[in-house]
């Protein structure tokens, strides 16, 4: 039931009502809106939402497990409609988006880190992905800040990035141009909603959304904590630089403002948000073993947010009704599969609409 008082959608005229205003659902919308549909996003901006924390590594290959071959694939072919879906924003809302095409550098601190760069560079051979196998001093003359204790790494050109608090605005400001409605307030019941079709796209809270129409989602929240860096002499890294450090994953993005962001924690806590002393100092210090001048960046900022996470790591983008289409689970890589998102979700709407 919808909380006392809360805000609920009757008898909206909209052909397409979208739930969730992050880069998945405006994605949606804008895609939408360009063929001519008529569509409203609602949009609560909640705390924590994974669009405003996310880093934006455009970056199957070095982001995803070289077991979860399925999300691979899923996130190549995502990868792939980027370069043509960064220009068209860019010229459709006339803003940049801070794309960055220089490309991604794993790196190995010991034997075991080294056996799985050489593995992962045999599994991209035999999908015909370009990667480059370094030797320490290479990787150093890559990005000199590296520790020394580097002892090699794979240069991944085609893993990019994107800065997705500009990406949100710069789809707000396309999809609003294509004709969508966006309203900000906090819907609580998909129960009540007229539209003709739904499109879910509420990240973690879609499972509580869904469950209010008898739908049970396979969607979590895993809390990702990040920081925000400074680097003022503009030298600190070329290009994400990622590692493994204490069983822990994390990377480096560098944006062209000179912003560092450094990620990630995976916490299963439900929907708290809590940015914690532990994990901001777990983060500086795998960092630190990977890139020493990391502490005397600026601190800028710590954020949490909270991944969708389905089971098997992959998203959900289905017809769940014959009114209801879900677009959410997105987990680790929502901003490099919005436009493939959209894309599958407009086709749907099409199908149903025309
Ligand atoms: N895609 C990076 C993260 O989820 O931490």
């Amino acid at each position: 039931m919808p909380a006392k008082g809360a805000p609920r959608v009757s008898n909206d005229p909209s052909d397409v009502l979208v739930v969730g205003g992050g880069v998945i659902g405006l994605s949606i919308a804008w895609r939408a809106a360009q063929q001519g549909l008529s569509v409203t996003v609602v949009d609560a901006s909640m705390a924590g939402r994974a669009s405003h924390a996310a880093a934006g590594m455009l970056a199957p290959i070095t982001e995803t497990k070289p077991t979860e071959e399925a999300l691979l694939r899923l996130g190549l072919e995502g990868q792939r409609l980027w370069p043509d879906f960064a220009a068209e924003l860019t010229a459709a809302s006339g803003m940049e988006i801070g794309y960055r095409t220089q490309g991604t550098l794993a790196v190995a601190l010991d034997n075991d880190d080294k056996a799985d760069l050489d593995r992962l560079a045999k599994i991209l051979a035999g999908f015909g992905i370009d990667a480059d196998a370094l030797t320490s001093r290479e990787t150093r003359q890559l990005e000199p800040m590296l520790s020394p204790d580097v002892r090699s790494g794979l240069l991944v050109p085609s893993d990019h990035s994107v800065e997705p608090r500009l990406l949100t605005e710069a789809l707000r400001v396309a999809a609003q141009r294509a004709g969508a409605t966006i309203e900000q307030r906090e819907l609580t019941s998909l129960a009540a909603t007229k539209p003709s079709t739904t499109v879910l796209a509420a990240g973690c809270w879609s499972r509580a959304l869904a469950r209010t129409v008898g739908i049970d989602l396979d969607v979590r929240p895993v809390k990702g904590q990040v920081l925000r860096l400074h680097d003022a002499g503009g030298r600190f890294l070329t290009r994400t630089v990622r590692g493994v450090v204490n069983g822990s994953s994390i990377y480096l993005v560098p944006r062209g403002d000179g912003e560092v962001v450094l990620g990630a924690t995976q916490e299963e806590l439900g929907h708290d948000t809590t940015v914690t002393a532990g994990g901001v100092w777990e983060l500086l210090r795998d960092a630190r073993a990977l890139l020493p001048g990391v502490t005397e960046l600026t601190f800028v900022e710590a954020i949490s947010g909270l991944r969708p996470m389905t089971r098997d790591n992959t998203p959900i983008i289905k017809r769940a009704a014959e009114d209801l289409i879900v677009a959410t689970g997105h987990g680790r890589n929502g901003v490099l599969l919005a436009p493939l998102t959209a894309e599958r979700v407009v086709a749907e709407l099409i199908g149903v609409t025309a």
